[in-house]
């Protein structure tokens, strides 16, 4: 066993030292030398060697000692749990809300799941609007439901009504590879019930689970011109597959700017996705969304003037999410991950899973500025078919079309999690059936698949495996 560690890493130097034929092949970056031979340093200096079930929950590495003091502040702020107020230590839950704590949802920083059958939901949750009508172009901002808003809450504090919930029956169906293998796909059908009003007929309800958060500064420090790159709205190229940025309302800016985080894009920085994250998720007011979510329905009590938490509370919850490390990858020698990379790339996954992009400067955040990362996404927008779509559009995001969720980190989920639900609403149950339910631009990719051999399968899953 030592031997074969002694010539596994002998190799790994030779390929250093005669240069690697990979595009990923030796960086330098600024003063730093930081040698990534084979694409393992996910996260650039921000990658972490640790593949237990804290992969997902440690300080970025190259953070400064005031920087990592911050990160540990933001720790204590993520996994705070919120009461109904008034209250000595985090008040301001609700009235009405979906979960108290953001650790609670993003359990050790990792993703959520559906609930299973007789468990309560804890880490998915509903969006809800109405059609927007106007002709605003193809921006279609989510209209809020009267008595709803724009999310089911679930939850609400003592002696008040909950908003709602919702059933989640799924039917099985099968699909035969070509070299006959049965799989089973599950379909979900969910129904809202229990509601505290009656809901609209033509409500829009789209079902998501609660995305890892490490890795997320440098996602926010990809210029916005990297993105636009990989953008080809009208398939100029004609390969089948368009990607499209999405354009958010930003509270700060007061205009709309590329949207980069949400299952469709629909959050510009991670500041508003926090700040909406308290508000939507916990009813908990800051200063970018100082009224209660229960503004304007029978629910509220009282509209606080003060935000419930602070904006240095905000500013180190943000920073918390921008400078979580990203674990790297393991088995990168093994020939069947190899073959797998190979066969990502000849099933064209990597046209929308972008394998390595370069970030550019985060003010304030250094640790994630000037990286080369292997995220596995664009950022963009995809039309993935009518099985994945749920038909709720967000700002340019039609309701058939994702965002490319980033890969890196996926082969660790069960570790952390402790589950291997994937999708926006977790309905495939591993791998494979994740892929299965690709359609729209990624059906090219999917039929790929459909025809390969089983070792090829299993060595596409090695590979996802081991990032
Ligand atoms: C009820 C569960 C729940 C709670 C509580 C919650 N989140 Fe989330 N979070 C989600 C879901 C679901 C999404 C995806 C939202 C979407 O696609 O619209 C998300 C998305 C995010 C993202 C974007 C991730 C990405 O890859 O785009 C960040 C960052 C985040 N949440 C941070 C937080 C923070 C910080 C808190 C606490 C203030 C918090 N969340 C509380 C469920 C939750
Ligand atoms: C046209 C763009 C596109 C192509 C091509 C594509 N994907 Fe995806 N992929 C997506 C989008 C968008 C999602 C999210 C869909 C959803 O959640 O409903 C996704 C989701 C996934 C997921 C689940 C991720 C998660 O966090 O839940 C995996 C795994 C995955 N893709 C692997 C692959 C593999 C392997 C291939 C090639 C066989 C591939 N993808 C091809 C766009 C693409």
């Amino acid at each position: 066993m030592k031997f074969f560690h002694t010539v596994l890493s002998f190799t790994l130097l030779v390929s250093i030292l005669i240069g690697c034929s990979s595009e990923q092949s030796t960086e330098i970056l600024n003063s730093n030398v930081s040698i990534d031979s084979s694409g393992a340093l996910s996260g650039g200096d921000t990658t972490i060697f640790d593949g237990s079930s804290h992969a997902f929950s440690i300080p970025a590495p190259n953070l400064s000692a005031a920087a990592l003091e911050k990160h540990l502040e933001g720790d204590v702020e993520f996994e705070a749990v919120f009461v109904t107020a008034p209250a000595v230590v985090n008040p301001g839950l609700g009235p009405i809300y979906n979960n108290v704590s953001c650790i609670n949802c993003h359990a050790r920083d990792g993703r959520g799941r559906p609930p299973g059958v007789d468990e309560k939901f804890v880490s998915m949750l509903f969006r809800l609007s109405l059609p927007n009508t106007e002709n605003e172009g193809d921006v279609k901002s989510p209209i809020p439901v009267p008595g709803y808003g724009t999310q089911l809450n679930n939850r609400a504090i003592y002696g008040t009504p909950a908003e709602g919930s919702v059933k989640i029956e799924y039917s099985e169906q099968p699909l035969t590879t070509e070299d006959g293998t049965r799989v089973h796909l599950r379909y979900p059908n969910y129904t809202v019930t229990d509601t505290y009003q009656p809901l609209p007929e033509n409500v829009e309800v789209s079902p998501r689970v609660a995305p890892v958060v490490f890795g997320l500064g440098l996602l926010e420090a990809i210029p916005e011109k990297t993105i636009l790159t990989y953008a080809d709205e009208t398939d100029v190229n004609g390969d089948g597959i368009s990607g499209k940025p999405n354009y958010v309302w930003d509270v700060i800016k007061k205009r709309y700017m590329l949207g980069r985080f949400g299952w469709k894009a629909n959050q510009p920085t991670l500041l508003q996705q926090v700040a909406s994250a308290y508000h939507d998720d916990m009813g908990v007011t800051t200063s970018l969304f100082p009224l209660e979510n229960s503004t304007g329905q029978s629910q509220l009590k009282e509209n606080r003037i003060t935000p419930e938490v602070s904006d240095e509370i905000l500013d180190v919850v943000t920073f918390y999410v921008q400078t979580l490390a990203v674990p790297a990858r393991r088995n990168v020698d093994d020939p069947q991950v190899i073959h797998g990379e190979q066969l990502f790339a000849q099933a064209q996954c990597a046209s929308c899973h972008v394998p390595t992009l370069r970030t550019g400067v985060l003010p304030g955040v250094p640790s994630v500025s000037n990286q080369t990362i292997h995220p596995y996404t664009d950022l963009l927008l995809h039309d993935m078919g009518p099985d994945l779509a749920d038909n709720r559009p967000d700002f340019h995001a039609s309701g058939t079309e994702w965002r490319t969720p980033p890969l890196w980190g996926i082969g660790l989920v069960r570790t952390v999690n402790g589950h291997t639900n994937f999708l926006h609403d977790g309905r495939a149950r591993n791998l494979m059936e994740a892929i299965l339910w690709h359609g729209g631009e990624a059906e090219q990719s999917r039929q790929t698949v459909l025809e390969m051999s089983k070792t090829e399968r299993d060595a596409l899953i090695a590979f996802l495996e081991s990032l």
